[in-house]
């Protein structure tokens, strides 16, 4: 059953933009020029230069998925807890993912969500630091709503209409979603960081499973994911021996 509250602070205010290049470039003009109030929400109907991570593009057809931004203002973590924020989002995203889709929702390793093998969604959170402090958090989120084809360019994708064969209204959808992230990111802030994680882990893609991956200093691998670390690196047991990696020293193969 959905539930029909509303957030109190997420998506209030929400600037809807029929075109812009990126909402995470948007919301960080906004910081710098009107110090938005914590929950702002910046969706857009299309992207002309949507920015995934490891400086990828993200890709979305107009006006078919959730493309935006929200500004939060975690000053109460210290800029080495940035994972807190990655791992609060991911789960909420998954959290509110299993109620539509019966399937099993998994986080890939630090923050794709994943259906079973397939990318529906994913993550990009730029911070914004000064003095010792996180100031602002930008929170980009791209979910692949009502979009039934995909350029052959984008591995494995999945949208809401390819596993349940109908449109879903968008800002309905986000409303929702708003929800999850507030109680998550209220939680975060009340310090309920064992219960995050655990949602963390019980979700996380290949956890225990052996899998190959590609590492930056040995290349292909057979390996198993065991945990990830609380400030985000990936503990891989290669061989027997555990050892951490951060995003750019591994890769999955899909
Ligand atoms: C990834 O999986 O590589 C992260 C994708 C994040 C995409 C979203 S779409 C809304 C927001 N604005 C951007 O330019 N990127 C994020």
């Amino acid at each position: 059953m959905l539930k029909k509250a509303n957030s109190l602070f997420i998506g209030k205010p929400t600037i809807s933009l029929e075109h812009i290049d990126s909402t995470n470039v948007y919301a960080a003009e906004l910081i710098t020029s009107h110090k938005p109030s914590e929950g702002t929400t910046i969706i857009a109907k299309h992207q002309t230069q949507g920015l995934g991570q490891l400086g990828k593009t993200w890709q979305a057809e107009e006006g078919k998925n959730i493309t935006l931004s929200i500004i939060l203002k975690p000053t109460f973590l210290h800029p080495t807890h940035q994972f807190d924020l990655t791992r609060m989002v991911a789960v909420a995203i998954a959290q509110w993912l299993e109620d539509y889709i019966d399937k099993q929702i998994y986080i890939k390793w630090p923050n794709d969500i994943y259906v079973g093998r397939k990318k529906i969604g994913g993550i990009l959170i730029q911070n914004v630091l000064s003095q010792g402090i996180i100031q602002y958090c930008i929170l980009g989120i791209g979910v692949n709503v009502n979009q039934a084809r995909f350029s052959s360019n984008i591995p494995n994708p999945t949208s809401f209409f390819m596993e349940l064969n109908q449109d879903f209204d968008l800002p309905s959808l986000c409303n929702h979603m708003f929800i999850y992230i507030e109680q998550n990111y209220l939680a975060l802030k009340n310090g309920r960081l064992a219960e995050l994680n655990k949602e963390y882990h019980e979700r996380l893609f290949q956890r225990d499973e052996s899998q190959e991956y590609i590492l930056s200093d040995r290349g292909k691998i057979s390996g198993t994911i065991r945990k990830v670390e609380p400030l985000g690196k990936l503990v891989l047991e290669v061989d027997g021996i555990q050892k951490s990696y951060s995003l750019t020293e591994v890769q999955h193969i899909i």
